[in-house]
């Protein structure tokens, strides 16, 4: 069922599997997925390229009035380009993680990407995760969820996937990093990590994935995909 018009909204912590259920229920329901996380992580990428501080708050707000960034859809995800150059891979990079957080905590920073998030209403309905998606972006939405597991588990995940994509970096060393982009996530005055009223919260700690993508879709209305289709190839 095509239902171009809706908003959902994913917000949680890192980690705890809000991608890949997000990127789920929106091939489901016909819907384009955003990763709002990849502009606060392009922004960072800028910033790191052209040599601004990541703690200047001002540098920042200026890098930010001279940016150019244009949208796409490919494969059913928003995609984007910042002063034309897609950063593809490079948004996953050490520099980026070590970063993301403190850019993402400048409200100046804040202001512009919620602006940017807003636009993409224009190419139809969406699937967007986040942090503040629920809380921010799209307070309206009736269709907001908060997914959380516990730090145990989304370290166990994160650690698997990093170990995926190469990196030797060790669980603990994964736990660390993720314990603190959750402290500041949380504790940042502009729109911390909090559950949006109305939000429907779900654990998904030693939950099967398309169960999680069955909850969600079940409660928009939605059709939820076999098991089988939900993996994807
Ligand atoms: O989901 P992620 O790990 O790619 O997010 C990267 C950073 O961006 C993380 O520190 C939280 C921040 N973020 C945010 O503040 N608001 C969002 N809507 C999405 C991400």
């Amino acid at each position: 069922m095509k239902t171009p018009e809706r908003v959902i909204a994913i917000d949680g912590p890192s980690a705890s599997g809000k991608s890949t259920v997000a990127r789920r229920v929106a091939s489901a329901l016909g819907l384009r997925y955003v990763d709002s996380g990849a502009l606060y992580r392009g922004v960072t990428w800028l910033a790191l390229r052209e040599g601004v501080p990541p703690e200047d708050a001002a540098a920042l707000e200026r890098l930010l009035e001279r940016a150019d960034v244009r949208f796409g859809v490919a494969d059913g995800a928003v995609r984007f380009t910042l002063n034309g150059t897609d950063p593809g891979l490079a948004l996953r990079g050490a520099d980026v993680n070590a970063n993301v957080s403190e850019v993402a905590a400048a409200p100046a920073v804040r202001h512009r990407v919620v602006a940017w998030l807003r636009e993409m209403r224009a190419l139809g309905g969406l699937v967007m995760e986040g942090r503040d998606i629920g809380t921010r972006v799209f307070p309206d939405t009736p269709y907001k969820f908060y997914l959380d597991a516990s730090p145990e588990e989304r370290a166990r995940r994160r650690h698997a996937e990093d170990a995926g994509r190469g990196s030797a970096a060790s669980l603990g060393t994964v736990q660390a990093s993720l314990q603190h982009r959750d402290r500041i996530d949380t504790s940042r005055r502009a729109d911390p990590l909090k559950v949006a009223p109305g939000a429907t919260v779900i654990d998904s700690t030693g939950m099967e994935i398309d169960d999680v993508v069955a909850v969600v879709c079940r409660a928009v209305g939605g059709i939820a995909p076999s098991a089988k289709e939900g993996r994807g190839p």
